[in-house]
């Protein structure tokens, strides 16, 4: 069954592991990631965008998460990436969500407290988890598209005060990832992950995490990262399965001939995920 993050976050910061997200696009990006957690004994979690949402239809989301939650064995949430509204948490909850996200990230500090707080006390009055969203995290992911040049990191003040007045099971703060793959080499801000994780409960979230070096991935997790988003890899290992695959063969007409291989080219790099965060026999 589906459960809600604290199931796992804060056992997964006390013992100083990350949680993956990964994102759901398709049937073959479900069945992949719940099979690379059966085989590494990690829980997890499916982020579902807006996009993603509008793509597959919230009611095959649910039922697909719902049943490879249960081939799994192993805890899974189901998770709304990137909310942008009240409205779409709560019909994502009462679809049988058992987490969101509310990204008020782009409002004004104060309004980003009074908007996220609305979402916690639906949410936690039904057993939800929520995760808020501080300073803008560069790059594009479906919806949400954001300049460099307009990325903001957050200030480690207003985070500590977002989470207290808030009380956020996952506090988001934009520390120098960026959504999709990088041009260059991510300069995370260590400084401030550690500025923050240490005087608050919550586990910082790290978004964003495709293409960020492991040992950078290692230092975060050991200063309170404790959820980690990984998308644009696994989309870069299916894609490119199934373009070879393609290329080499021409006459191949049978999509399960090559989504086959692209969904365990997901599921490799989905284990490898859950190796590098730790998650890996927590379940
Ligand atoms: O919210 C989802 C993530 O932040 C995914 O980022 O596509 O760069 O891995 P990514
Ligand atoms: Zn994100």
């Amino acid at each position: 069954s589906l459960v809600p993050m604290t199931e796992f976050l804060p056992r997964a910061k006390k013992e100083g592991f990350a949680v993956g997200q990964f994102n759901m696009n398709n049937l073959e990006f479900t069945q992949a990631i719940a099979a690379a957690a059966k085989e590494e004994r990690s829980p997890f979690i499916f982020g579902v965008s807006e996009g993603a949402m509008r793509y597959m239809g919230l009611d095959y989301v649910v039922a697909m998460a719902k049943i490879a939650a249960k081939e799994a064995g192993v805890p899974v949430a189901l998770h709304l990436d990137h909310g942008s509204s009240f409205e779409v948490a709560m019909k994502c909850i009462q679809a049988g969500f058992s987490s969101v996200m509310f990204d008020g990230s782009h409002y004004p500090f104060e309004e980003n407290i009074r908007l996220t707080k609305e979402v916690v006390k639906a949410a936690h009055a039904v057993g939800v988890s929520v995760e808020g969203e501080l300073g803008t995290i560069g790059g594009v992911e479906d919806d949400v598209q954001v300049d460099e040049a307009d990325a903001a990191l957050a200030n480690p003040e207003e985070a500590i005060r977002f989470w207290e007045e808030t009380k956020v099971d996952a506090m988001a703060i934009a520390v120098g990832t960026a959504h999709g793959m990088y041009k260059g080499e991510p300069k995370i801000r260590f400084d401030i992950i550690e500025a923050v994780s240490s005087k608050i409960d919550a586990p910082i979230v790290l978004h964003g995490g495709s293409g960020v070096p492991d040992e950078s991935i290692r230092k975060s997790v050991g200063l309170g990262v404790g959820k980690i988003n990984v998308n644009t890899e696994s989309q870069v290992a299916c894609t490119r399965a199934v373009r070879k695959l393609l290329d080499e063969n021409p006459e191949m007409i049978d999509p399960r001939k090559y989504l086959g291989p692209g969904r365990e080219a997901i599921k490799e790099t989905v284990k490898e995920k859950m190796r590098l965060f730790g998650s890996s026999g927590k379940a």
